[in-house]
C-alpha cells in the first residue's frame, strides 16, 4: 500500500514558491522544497523533472511539499532505506486526510492500520515474517500453476475482442483471479473484487475531491470485508499449507498485533491486487510501446525477466513512498529529527544517471543491481517475488508465438498527482491463434 503522510491536497491551496536550491544545510528547514509536486510536472514519464533534478549537482536531501524530508538520488534512498531508524509511517499519519474526511472508524484507516506497511517495531518484524516467509524466492514457485491458469482464462475471455483496456480488463483481472485461486474464492467473489479494487486506487492521489475520498471509504469497507470473510472461510474449511503455516506463525507471535490473520492478510494483500496489477501493465506498455524490443523477446523467452526488470525501473508503480524517522537520524550533513517523515522517490532512484548511464532508455541487457523498484533494507518489499513470477508468468504468455497483442488506442497518459505511476487506460487487443 502506498501514500502519503499527509493532506496534499491543502498544501496545493497555498502558493508554491519557487525556490533557489541552496548547498546542503544540517538544517531540514533550510532544505529547497520540490514545488514541482504541486505542477503538471508531476507525472507522465517524469523526464523532464528527473533531469532538472539530477543536473543540480549540489542538491542531495529536499523537502515535499507536506514537509516530509525527500530523498531522490540513488545513493541517498539506498543508504536511508536500510537505516534501521527510518521506519514505516504509521496509520493515523498515513491517513489522516481519511479521518479528517469520514472520522475516526474510517476502514481505510483500519485497513492501512492492518497492514505491515504501517507497522513498527516491535511489531514489524514478526508480523512481517508471517507474510513474508511463504513468499520468499525460493517458494513462490508452488503458485505458478495458479497464475498460468489465471493468465490463461483471461486470454481466452479477451481474445477476438476488438479492444480491451490492459489494466483492467487483462491486469485487474488476473490479479483478482490469482489470489482467487489462492485463497479459494468463488468466480462471484472474484468478479466482485474485481469492481472494487481499481477504486482503491484514488487513496493514492493528491487531489482527492471528498466525494472521491467517501467513495474509496466505501470500496476499501467492502474490500476488507469480502477479502477478511473469505480468507477466514479459508481457515475454516481447510487451507491451503501456505496459509495453514501462516497463521500458525501469526498466533505464535508474542506481540502487538492485528485482530486476527484474515483481517491483517486482506490488508497486506492490497499491494497483491492493486501494485502488482499497475506493475504488469507497465512491463507490457513498455514494451509494446517498443515493437521492436517485444520483438526481441518473443524471439528470445529467456529476455523476459530482463522485461520485468528494464519495465519497472522505468515506470515503477510505486513512484514513492514514506518512510518515518523513529529516532534522530544523520544523513548526507542534514539532521532529520525523530517523527519526520520522509518521501522515498523510488522512481527518481531508478533514473539516476550516477547509476544508470542513459537513465531514459529502454535497455534489456542492463545489469539489475542498484533499482529502486521494491525499496530497500528491512523494508524491502516482500510481495517482489511473487510479484515477479506473476508478471513474467503473463508476460511469457503474452509474447508466446500463438498470441498476437495490438495497441489499439493512445496509451500515454499517465494518472495526474498520484505516488502511483498508473496508466489512464491502455488500448489493446489479444488474438490467440
Ligand atoms: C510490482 C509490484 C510491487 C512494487 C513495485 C512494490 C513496491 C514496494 C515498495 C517501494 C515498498 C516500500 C519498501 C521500503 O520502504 O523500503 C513496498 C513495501 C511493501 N510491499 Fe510491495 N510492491 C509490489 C508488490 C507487492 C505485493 C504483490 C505485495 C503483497 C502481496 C506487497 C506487499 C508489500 C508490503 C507488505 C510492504 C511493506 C514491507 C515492510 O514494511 O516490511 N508488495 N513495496
Amino acid at each position: 500500500m502506498r501514500g502519503l503522510s499527509s493532506d496534499f491536497r491543502t498544501l496545493f491551496e497555498g502558493q508554491a514558491m519557487h525556490e533557489k536550491r541552496p548547498a546542503l544545510s544540517t538544517s531540514i528547514d533550510d532544505l529547497p522544497v520540490l514545488t514541482e509536486m504541486a505542477g503538471d510536472r508531476w507525472g507522465g514519464d517524469f523526464g523532464p523533472l528527473l533531469a532538472d533534478l539530477f543536473a543540480a549537482e549540489d542538491t542531495s536531501l529536499m523537502r515535499a511539499l507536506d514537509g516530509s524530508v525527500l530523498a531522490f538520488r540513488n545513493a541517498d534512498l539506498r543508504a536511508l532505506s536500510a537505516n534501521r531508524d527510518l521506519g514505516n509511517l504509521p496509520a493515523p499519519l498515513l491517513t489522516e486526510a481519511f479521518e479528517a474526511s469520514v472520522g475516526a472508524e474510517s476502514a481505510f484507516k483500519r485497513l492501512a492500520a492492518n497492514h505491515v506497511f504501517t507497522m513498527n517495531p516491535p511489531s514489524h518484524g514478526p508480523m512481517r515474517q508471517v507474510f513474508a516467509r511463504q513468499f520468499m524466492p525460493n517458494k513462490v514457485d508452488r503458485f505458478r500453476p495458479a497464475a498460468i491458469k489465471a493468465t490463461r482464462r483471461i486470454l481466452a475471455a479477451a481474445s477476438g475482442r476488438p479492444e480491451i483496456d490492459f489494466l483492467t480488463d487483462f491486469s485487474f483481472r488476473l490479479t483478482t483471479g490469482f489470489w482467487g485461486e489462492l485463497l479459494g474464492f468463488s468466480q462471484a467473489e472474484v468478479s466482485e473484487l474485481n469492481s472494487l479494487v481499481p477504486h482503491v486506487s484514488q487513496a493514492f492521489s493528491f487531489i482527492r475531491t471528498d466525494e472521491q475520498t467517501r467513495l474509496v471509504e466505501r470500496r476499501a469497507a467492502d474490500y476488507l470485508a469480502l477479502v477478511s470473510t473469505g480468507i477466514q472461510r479459508s481457515l475454516d474449511v481447510g487451507p491451503p499449507d501456505y496459509l495453514v503455516e501462516m497463521a500458525a506463525e501469526f498466533e505464535n507471535a508474542e506481540v502487538e498485533k492485528p485482530d486476527n490473520i484474515a483481517l491483517m492478510l486482506a490488508a497486506t494483500l492490497l499491494d497483491g491486487f492493486h501494485t502488482m496489477a499497475f506493475g504488469l501493465t507497465n512491463v507490457v506498455h513498455a514494451l509494446l510501446t517498443r515493437p521492436e524490443q517485444w520483438r526481441a523477446v518473443q524471439n528470445d523467452p529467456a529476455l523476459v525477466p530482463n522485461a520485468f526488470h528494464e519495465g519497472l525501473r522505468l515506470a515503477p508503480p510505486a513512484v514513492f513512498t514514506q518512510r518515518y524517522a523513529l529516532a534522530d537520524v544523520e544523513h548526507a550533513g542534514v539532521s532529520i529529527p525523530k517523527g519526520t517523515p520522509v518521501t522515498m522517490f523510488w522512481l527518481a532512484g531508478n533514473r539516476d544517471p550516477d547509476v544508470f548511464p542513459d537513465p531514459d532508455a529502454y535497455d534489456l541487457a542492463r545489469p539489475v543491481a542498484g533499482r529502486t523498484t521494491f525499496g530497500g533494507g528491512i523494508h524491502l518489499c516482500p510481495g517482489r517475488s511473487v510479484a515477479k513470477m506473476v508478471i513474467e508468468t503473463a508476460l511469457a504468455e503474452l509474447t508466446s508465438p500463438h498470441i498476437e497483442v495490438t495497441v489499439t488506442g493512445a496509451a500515454d497518459q499517465w494518472v495526474p498527482m498520484s505516488s502511483m505511476h498508473e496508466l489512464e487506460r491502455m488500448p489493446v487487443s489479444i488474438e490467440a491463434r
